[in-house]
């Protein structure tokens, strides 16, 4: 007997929803579980210590066993490799360290034929300084692609044309000795931003859309969407007053013209167009921005990003209100129809493992893979793949090199799947090009495929559950009050409810809801014993535990 008091949904109400529900058809990125591969890392086929394509395709098996429905891989084309290939120099072809245009498409081809998705990574905003169109911009001031770039004249002093800076370190200006002119670049000098604003610009990147799309890619993921677009007068950004010493130079200013312009949004809706001249097809948005600007990027009228990567898992503070108030917060944001998404780790943040400890790293899956909206695994997460230290003479991030002593590199997040206990865990015979850690040997796919208590058994059946319950991928999702450490909420689709509870803490903790009673079955524990346990009314929950309860109908 389940007596909701408060937020209860009404039984007319929940007849309803099952109607709309069945009318609607979901598409396969709202119901489906996003894997990021960072293919450097994933598996090497040729034994060079770099991932590949052929690598990938060795290991799709793995993936789909797992249940992932859809692969974003980042950037794999042609590249100096300044910023690790998000600096192209041939936006159609394929680097050779990954293979070749064949490898891709057979790569395509196994993917499709596993039933799953692919999401190629699209680096709109700059190319590299090697890409012939900045060649030829460079090569003159009246050269024909001069106005692709971003090129201004010094300030009388000589000084860079505003106060911008770069996100990896420095003025965001560089000299060209050559042409007496300023380019802008928000990352490295290796990589000059586009001028959005010019319409050839334009077309030229829709077509490398269009380029892939027609090969059958399933989306994008689109590269730091928010900096796009300018301000047209080029004002100088204002000062950050919260600025501390050890944050990065970057933070000095807040960026309030140099990204998030309105007029990004005429871009995003023009990529929009493309994708909607094909079937299915979607568009990510990597936009580090509030709750509030976040959602402008799905557009007005949702046309614009499918899904705006939602990055709120990876910066807060590991708190059951906080976290409560926030996926409230998102929650209530979003535009009409508007799908939300979730992300716990990618190649830019120090992976969740490290971020809030091994137990809670399991809480943390649960939380991922139970809340309402596409959820984004990064690799090696769902074994718990931790930060690995890198001594600073093998640091090779950029990020890292250009801003040490700060502990910017995101190297550590970047290393080899460790597969199995053999040499060099399985990714390669030859030294990988970033080290493996020294437990490898005990943190594997191999060993924790047999392990019942390990990250991939409870990832695999969380997916597995989240995947047979429409409840739980595209059912409504209920916030319940509790008390800190505890975070629940529940996930209904008809007659169907689940409650989940998650304790944040390592200390045990009890839900005694005031204003309900329930009853249900535990259907996914971390602690693997107690699944099936039945409960009713109140519950203890050990340190780091969560749970999926599956509520009994009245
Ligand atoms: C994005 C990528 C990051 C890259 C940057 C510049 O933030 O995720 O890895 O360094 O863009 O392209
Ligand atoms: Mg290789």
């Amino acid at each position: 007997m389940i007596l909701f008091t408060g937020y209860t949904i009404p039984r007319h109400e929940t007849d309803n929803m099952t109607m709309k529900e069945t009318q609607h058809k979901h598409l396969w990125w709202q119901e489906g579980i996003i894997y990021q591969i960072y293919p450097r890392s994933f598996q090497d086929s040729d034994n060079d210590g770099i991932g590949d394509l052929p690598g990938i395709i060795q290991r799709l098996d793995y993936l789909q066993s797992l249940g992932i429905t859809a692969i974003w891989l980042s950037p794999i084309f042609p590249s100096p490799m300044a910023d690790f290939g998000y600096d192209i120099s041939d936006y159609c072809g394929i680097h050779p360290l990954f293979g070749s245009m064949e490898d891709f498409d057979e790569l395509l081809r196994e993917v499709h034929e596993r039933g799953m998705k692919l999401i190629l990574d699209l680096v709109p905003n700059h190319t590299s300084s090697e890409h012939p169109w900045f060649l030829e911009s460079k090569s003159s001031r009246t050269s024909p692609k001069r106005d692709w770039y971003i090129w201004k004249d010094a300030q009388p002093d000589g000084s860079a044309p505003n106060n911008w800076l770069a996100m990896f370190g420095g003025s965001a200006w560089e000299w060209d000795e050559e042409t007496q002119q300023y380019y802008y670049h928000a990352f490295l000098k290796e990589q000059p931003d586009l001028n959005w604003r010019n319409p050839e610009v334009q077309e030229a990147m829709l077509n490398v859309m269009r380029f892939w799309l027609d090969k059958g890619v399933d989306g994008f993921r689109v590269d730091v969407m928010w900096h796009m677009i300018k301000d047209s007068q080029f004002r100088d950004n204002p000062v950050n007053p919260n600025y501390r010493e050890h944050q990065a130079t970057y933070e000095r200013l807040i960026p309030a013209y140099s990204t998030d312009q309105p007029e990004v949004h005429d871009i995003v809706r023009s990529m929009r167009q493309v994708l909607d001249a094909y079937d299915e097809r979607m568009m990510i948005g990597e936009i580090y921005l509030p709750i509030d600007k976040l959602m402008t990027y799905y557009g007005t009228d949702s046309k614009e990003a499918h899904l705006p990567f939602n990055f709120l898992l990876l910066s807060i503070d590991w708190d059951a209100g906080k976290l409560a108030s926030e996926i409230n917060q998102y929650e209530g944001a979003l535009p009409a129809g508007g799908w939300p998404n979730w992300v716990l780790g990618n190649h830019d943040q120090p992976r969740i493992t490290s971020r809030v400890g091994q137990s809670q790293a399991r809480v943390a899956a649960m939380l991922l893979l139970t809340l309402r909206g596409t959820p984004t695994i990064y690799y090696g997460d769902e074994i718990g793949m931790r930060d690995v230290p890198i001594p600073p003479d093998e640091v090779q991030d950029p990020q890292g090199l250009n801003m040490p002593g700060l502990n910017l590199s995101r190297d550590p997040q970047r290393t080899p799947m460790q597969w199995n206990a053999g040499e060099n865990a399985g990714f390669s015979t030859e030294r990988p090009w970033l080290r493996l850690p020294d437990f490898y040997k005990r943190q594997n796919v191999e060993a924790q495929q047999e392990d019942e208590f390990g990250m991939l058994t409870l990832y695999s059946k969380l997916i597995r559950l989240r995947q047979q319950e429409p409840a739980l991928h595209v059912g409504e999702y209920k916030p319940v009050v509790t008390k800190s450490p505890l975070l629940g909420y529940l996930r209904v689709s008809g007659d169907t409810r689940f409650l989940v509870l998650l304790n944040l803490s390592h200390k045990p903790c009890y839900f005694t809801p005031d204003h309900f009673t329930f009853e249900g079955t535990i259907a996914l524990n971390t602690i693997p014993e107690r699944e099936g346990t039945s409960v009713k009314d109140q519950v203890y929950l050990s340190g780091d535990e969560g749970m999926v309860i599956r509520l009994k109908n009245s």
